[in-house]
């Protein structure tokens, strides 16, 4: 598994672009998510890719009764011991594909764009499974398949993107298969992992759960008007989010 925000040039890109107030994170992916999110009361919340812990803080703030956040970057987890009530949020510096260790149950895991970082979407299903309550919820966000598919051809510079009359075009390839891309993003050689729309709702079913709600980033009128190229959301979202209930445990 890699671990791209410990590599100190782009975990500085990463926080420089997380700093300022116009950006997908703030306008785009953050208000959605937050929508989806139930009142934490009295409730046990675990945070997957926790980065510096902002939702692990927002359900503390909530009244959650347990608060654990997991990151596999050490940069990540040191910032977020500094921003946050350390003696209230348990942080651990762990990459997802462990949780089989963590020894407890939750009501809700939640997790912000960092599933594409996994490549055993199976085992991390089947994982959260198993630390969840029944009638607990997973809600999580990630890149959207029709943003990660894409793989350029090798040694051609295309252009993955055209605009025309106010309109972003973009190619398409490799939709259909699964698996690895490396691409560059900050840096070279950032490893995501693609997975069509059916892998991923099919892999949630399978594992028991039922999915309560899909929803596909967009941008109104509002966000277009601070930031104008969002508008181009409305031709490719980058992101998607699943709120989905586990109802049924002993599904293999
Ligand atoms: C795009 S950032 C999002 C951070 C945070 N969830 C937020 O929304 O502000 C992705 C995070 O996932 C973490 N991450 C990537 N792969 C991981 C893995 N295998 N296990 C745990 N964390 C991982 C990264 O270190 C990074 O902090």
């Amino acid at each position: 598994m890699q671990n791209i925000y410990d590599n100190n040039k782009f975990f500085n890109d990463y926080i420089e672009m997380r700093e300022k107030s116009i950006n997908a994170n703030n306008l785009i992916e953050k208000p959605i998510f937050l929508n989806l999110l139930p009142s934490f009361n009295g409730k046990r919340v675990l945070d997957l890719g926790c980065g510096f812990g902002d939702l692990c803080s927002l359900a503390q703030n909530d009244g959650a009764s347990k608060v654990v956040g997991i990151d596999i970057s050490k940069n990540m987890i040191e910032m977020a011991k500094q921003r946050n009530d350390e003696g209230k949020i348990v942080f651990l510096n762990k990459p997802m594909e462990k949780i089989n260790e963590l020894n407890e149950k939750f009501d809700y895991v939640l997790s912000s764009l960092a599933f594409h970082y996994v490549e055993n979407f199976n085992k991390l299903i089947n994982d959260i499974k198993n630390l969840l309550n029944v009638n607990g919820y997973l809600i999580f966000s990630q890149e959207h398949p029709i943003a990660t598919s894409f793989t350029p051809p090798k040694n051609k510079n295309i252009d993955s993107k055209i605009d025309i009359e106010n309109k972003r075009y973009y190619l398409i390839s490799d939709y259909n298969n699964n698996g690895k891309r490396i691409v560059h993003w900050n840096i070279d050689g950032v490893i995501k992992y693609h997975r069509n729309f059916s892998n991923i709702i099919n892999t949630l079913i399978e594992s028991g759960f039922c999915i309560e709600k899909i929803i596909e980033s967009y941008a109104d009128d509002e966000i277009i008007k601070l930031e104008p190229k969002y508008k181009y959301q409305n031709d490719r979202p980058y992101f998607l989010f699943i709120k989905a209930k586990l109802i049924e445990k002993n599904i293999s």
